[in-house]
């Protein structure tokens, strides 16, 4: 499988989300009179890939950043744990404060500090991806102990989604690429190390990609997108950062060297991150492999890039 195969949209021209003047305008006049000014202008940011409304709204005094979805979507379950998330993330969190949360006008609303900042730039040799490492890794130092203990255990919640392999193995599709053809069995059972060791006391972000990190100006580095936290190891935050390394060109073992001397990385067991680039790669595989959700059509091109990247790693690591 090679990356060029699929279309390669930039992380940050995925999502197709509605313009400000698509929204109803209950909501719009609820928004106008809670934050007490008049929207000059609403800029609507289409990374990451939900449908909801994302825009920088630029007000006669001041910004913010306003995220909505309907009270009934099925995604609105996603922005309420983000809401109870961001809104007890220690102070000095390297993420947008959460000015207000609540619903009006039959949408869930989260309306947050506005960053000016762009996606990170992860290709060989940015300085961005030492800016996205260490503000990571000084996160999970920040979230050790986890201050929000009601959430779900990472054993639990990612590992309920970080798998693929068993699951295409008990009917392999007819296009399934060759080497995954022959590992597949290897790769069933190399998928769910990982989960004995997914345990710990940080409070894991559990989706970083390029489209949930802004850097800005002076150059810090911040996490944005707060909905799919757990507890869980530190390790996690940062492995994650490999593939998609890998997806904007990186080798493996370039993507690798960039976090040594990372300490959450350094003392991350060889056989516990070996399985993890694993289950990326068979969930990414399996998921890429559904039909796309309503109102989300990059979805799944993006994961096909995704499991290429995984597997790539994944036969680094392997030696397969
Ligand atoms: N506080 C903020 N200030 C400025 N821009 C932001 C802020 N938070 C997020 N963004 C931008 O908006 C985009 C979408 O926001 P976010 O990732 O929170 O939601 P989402 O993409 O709808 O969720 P998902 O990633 O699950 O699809 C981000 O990719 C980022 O570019
Ligand atoms: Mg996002």
């Amino acid at each position: 499988m090679s990356f060029d195969q699929f279309s390669n949209r930039p992380l940050g021209s995925t999502a197709v989300r509605p313009s400000w003047e698509q929204l109803p305008h209950e909501l719009r006049d609820f928004v106008t009179v809670h934050l007490g000014s008049a929207i000059i202008r609403a800029d609507v940011q289409s990374g990451g890939f939900t449908p909801g409304v994302a825009a920088r709204l630029i007000l006669t005094n001041g910004r913010v950043f306003i995220k909505a979805i309907p009270n009934d979507h099925v995604l609105a379950a996603k922005y309420r744990t983000e809401a109870e998330t961001a809104g007890h993330l220690p102070g000095n969190t390297p993420s947008p404060r959460l000015r207000w949360h609540g619903t009006a006008a039959g949408w869930v609303i989260l309306i947050f500090d506005d960053i000016d900042g762009r996606h990170p730039d992860l290709t060989p040799g940015s300085p961005d991806i030492f800016t996205v490492a260490s503000a990571l890794s000084d996160m999970a130092a920040l979230l050790t102990p986890n201050p929000l203990p009601h959430l779900p255990l990472a054993s639990i919640s990612r590992a309920r989604l970080l798998h693929g392999w068993g699951d295409l193995a008990t009917s392999p599709p007819h296009d399934l690429g060759g080497w995954e053809q022959r590992h597949l069995q290897a790769l069933t059972d190399l998928e769910t190390l990982w989960v004995r060791h997914a345990d710990g006391t940080t409070l894991v972000h559990g989706d970083i990609r390029p489209d949930n990190l802004l850097i800005t100006s002076d150059a810090t580095a911040a996490v944005v997108d707060w909905a799919q936290p757990c507890q869980g190891a530190a390790w996690q935050d940062i492995a994650d950062l490999i593939p998609h390394m890998i997806m904007a060109g990186h080798s493996p073992q370039t993507a690798e060297k960039a976090l040594i001397g990372l300490s959450v990385w350094d003392l991350a067991e060889p056989d516990v991150i070996t399985s993890y680039a694993a289950a990326f790669a068979g969930y990414w595989t399996r998921m890429s492999r559904q039909s796309a959700p309503p109102g989300v059509p990059h979805l799944r091109s993006y994961q096909r890039r995704a499991a290429a990247a995984a597997i790539t790693w994944t036969m680094y690591r392997t030696g397969w």
